[in-house]
């Protein structure tokens, strides 16, 4: 079988920590309780109980500044065992916390707390976070939202308000259930019932048009959208009828601003987006809608929200629907993300790797395996799975230690990648620094980042499929020479292997 496109995520260090004093006067150190617990949910006429933190779904928000550090204490009330990860958080020196369960730490177990020090450094935008023990995170995820450090201000003119908006799956059966039969048997997950936009449907599904999500807008007010993709397992184009988008961030760090219909964004991404109520008085669909580059079976459906003008008129009877490329149309898919530049200001600067001291060259690819002993019933004998380097990653039973990078995406592009001229095209003036990129089918990309975090970072496919089947690695970076560049003490409890 083919390549398929995937996000990937590598944990990166923060550049930032040499100047400690200064940034210690300024830091701010933030402190959550996160209660993980079975709560009910109906959506799509049916009920069931899914793992939530604190009940709700999408999960609390965290927010801080730049440079902050925030404990969050995950109490586990729930029925097994799960860690949670900070998406795109470069952490430090601190392996101890980035969460990939069996990577960087063994499960919290079920009726025990484990405090997570999430520490920020030159991430500013949105990001997330998200469970990361199988595919818990379809219901346990929520935003992460960075304001600037005290005194500065965005780099475009401050919105009137702001939201975030949570793409996401809903399925209606259980999800772990799902997927361990899923693995057990060898059989192809399930496809999600419905995609959503801050929990909920709308209207284009059964028993959702009464709670479709809405957000009041204030005519000739401007506001930004911290828009995530927590989505399983596709990329999803998103845009809102009538009103064009100013794409400003991605991955918590500043682009050059981009004007345009719609957005491409891959599982994992976060984008900052403008836009501004300057249309007739009137309620307008948002949507977001699979993007697939490949002819695989996917969910051929569609999440919408309402942007609702406030005031005194009579409204169209159904909202104006936004116009979106068609679900396989890579021209459109490709012209978007060519668009993302960094920022790379003199307040933003960026610093992308141009001796490049390591290169590594990794075939992603989807196989089949053997099935030992009869184990799988797809009749076959053999069952899906994935690889890096035609290597099919099997999670260890113990940890280790684990965490996430940030990169520059300096090149991609399609067929075969050539390493004598693809290199002359790569952009190292300002290439996007992101957490999670979308590979091609069939295609290439390269990436940049200095090995200056150590610890133990783990790289996946962010298509849960495919990170389940095995499309996995690990980086291990070791300490440098001086105590600044090595891994800071192991805290006092992690929790334990069984
Ligand atoms: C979650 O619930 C606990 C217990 O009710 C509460 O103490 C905590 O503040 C809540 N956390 C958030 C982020 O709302
Ligand atoms: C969910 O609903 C079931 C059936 O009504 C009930 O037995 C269960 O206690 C509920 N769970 C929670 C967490 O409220
Ligand atoms: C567990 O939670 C308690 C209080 O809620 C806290 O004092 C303790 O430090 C936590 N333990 C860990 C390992 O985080
Ligand atoms: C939802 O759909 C039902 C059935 O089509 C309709 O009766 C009801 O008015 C709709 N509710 C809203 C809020 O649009
Ligand atoms: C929205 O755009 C459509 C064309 O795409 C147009 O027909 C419609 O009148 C517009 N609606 C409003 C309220 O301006
Ligand atoms: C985007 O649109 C805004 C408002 O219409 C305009 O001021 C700005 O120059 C445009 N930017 C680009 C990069 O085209
Ligand atoms: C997805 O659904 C739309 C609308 O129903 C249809 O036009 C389109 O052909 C479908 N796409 C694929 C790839 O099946
Ligand atoms: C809304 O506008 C209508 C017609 O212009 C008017 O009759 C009505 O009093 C207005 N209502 C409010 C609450 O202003
Ligand atoms: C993509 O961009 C290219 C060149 O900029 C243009 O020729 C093409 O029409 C665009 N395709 C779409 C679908 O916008
Ligand atoms: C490039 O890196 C190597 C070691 O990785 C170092 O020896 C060399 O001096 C560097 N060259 C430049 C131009 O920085
Ligand atoms: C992680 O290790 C524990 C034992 O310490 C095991 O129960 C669990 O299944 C492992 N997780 C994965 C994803 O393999
Ligand atoms: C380019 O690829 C060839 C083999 O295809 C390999 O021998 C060579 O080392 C590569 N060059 C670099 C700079 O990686």
């Amino acid at each position: 079988m083919g390549t398929k496109n995937m996000g990937f995520i590598l944990g990166l260090i923060g550049f930032l920590f040499l100047d400690g004093l200064l940034l210690c006067m300024a830091r701010e150190v933030h402190h959550y309780d996160f209660v993980l617990q079975e709560a009910n949910f109906t959506r799509l006429c049916s009920t069931k109980s899914m793992l939530t933190v604190n009940g709700s779904f999408p999960g609390p928000t965290i927010q801080a500044r730049r440079g902050d550090t925030v404990f969050v204490n995950v109490i586990n009330q729930g029925r097994y065992g799960v860690t949670i990860h900070w998406h795109g958080v470069k952490q430090p020196r601190n392996p101890w916390s980035d969460g990939p369960e069996n990577i960087t730490q063994c499960p919290i177990a079920a009726g025990t707390n484990f405090t997570y020090e999430v520490i920020l450094s030159d991430e500013e935008g949105t990001l997330w976070w998200h469970a990361h023990s199988d595919w818990t995170r379809a219901t346990v995820h929520g935003a992460i939202i960075i304001l600037p450090a005290v005194g500065k201000t965005y780099p475009f003119p401050t919105p009137y308000k702001e939201q975030t908006i949570i793409l996401g799956s809903w399925f209606k059966a259980d999800v772990m259930a799902m997927i361990q039969n899923s693995i057990e048997t060898g059989s192809t997950p399930s496809n999600s019932d419905a995609f959503t936009i801050n929990g909920q449907p709308g209207d284009l599904y059964e028993c959702s048009n009464e709670t479709t999500y809405r957000l009041p807008v204030q005519s000739g007010k401007t506001y930004l959208l911290r828009i995530v993709n927590a989505v399983m397992n596709e990329e999803q184009f998103f845009g809102i009828a009538n009103h064009s988008l100013t794409v400003v961030a991605q991955d918590a760090a500043y682009i050059k601003p981009i004007n345009t219909t719609y957005i491409m964004i891959t599982p994992g991404q976060t984008m900052d987006v403008l836009f501004t109520a300057n249309q007739n008085l009137n309620h307008y669909y948002m949507a977001s809608t699979p993007y697939v580059d490949s002819g695989i079976r996917f969910p051929n459906t569609t999440t919408t929200a309402i942007v609702q003008y406030e005031g005194n008129y009579s409204a169209s009877s159904s909202p104006f629907f936004p116009t979106l490329p068609s679900n396989t149309d890579i021209d459109s898919a490709q012209n978007f993300t060519n668009q993302i530049k960094s920022l790379a200001s003199k307040e933003h600067p960026i610093n992308v790797p141009k001796n490049i001291s390591t290169r590594i060259y990794i075939a992603v690819s989807l196989n089949r395996l053997l099935c030992v002993n009869d184990s799988c019933d797809t009749g076959t004998g053999d069952r899906q799975a994935a690889s890096l380097n035609n290597i099919s990653f099997a999670t260890p039973q113990i940890d280790i230690l684990q965490a996430y990078y940030s990169f520059y995406l300096v090149g991609t592009g399609p067929g075969n990648y050539n390493n004598v001229t693809d290199p002359l095209s790569y952009n190292l003036v300002d290439p996007p620094e992101v957490n999670t990129i979308n590979l091609p089918r069939n295609g290439w990309a390269a990436i940049r980042f200095l090995a200056d975090n150590p610890g133990v970072w783990f790289m996946h496919c962010h298509l849960e499929r495919h990170s389940t089947w095995g499309m996995d690695t690990v980086f291990i970076v070791k300490n440098g020479r001086y105590s600044n560049q090595s891994m800071l003490p192991r805290p006092a409890y992690m929790p334990p292997c069984s």
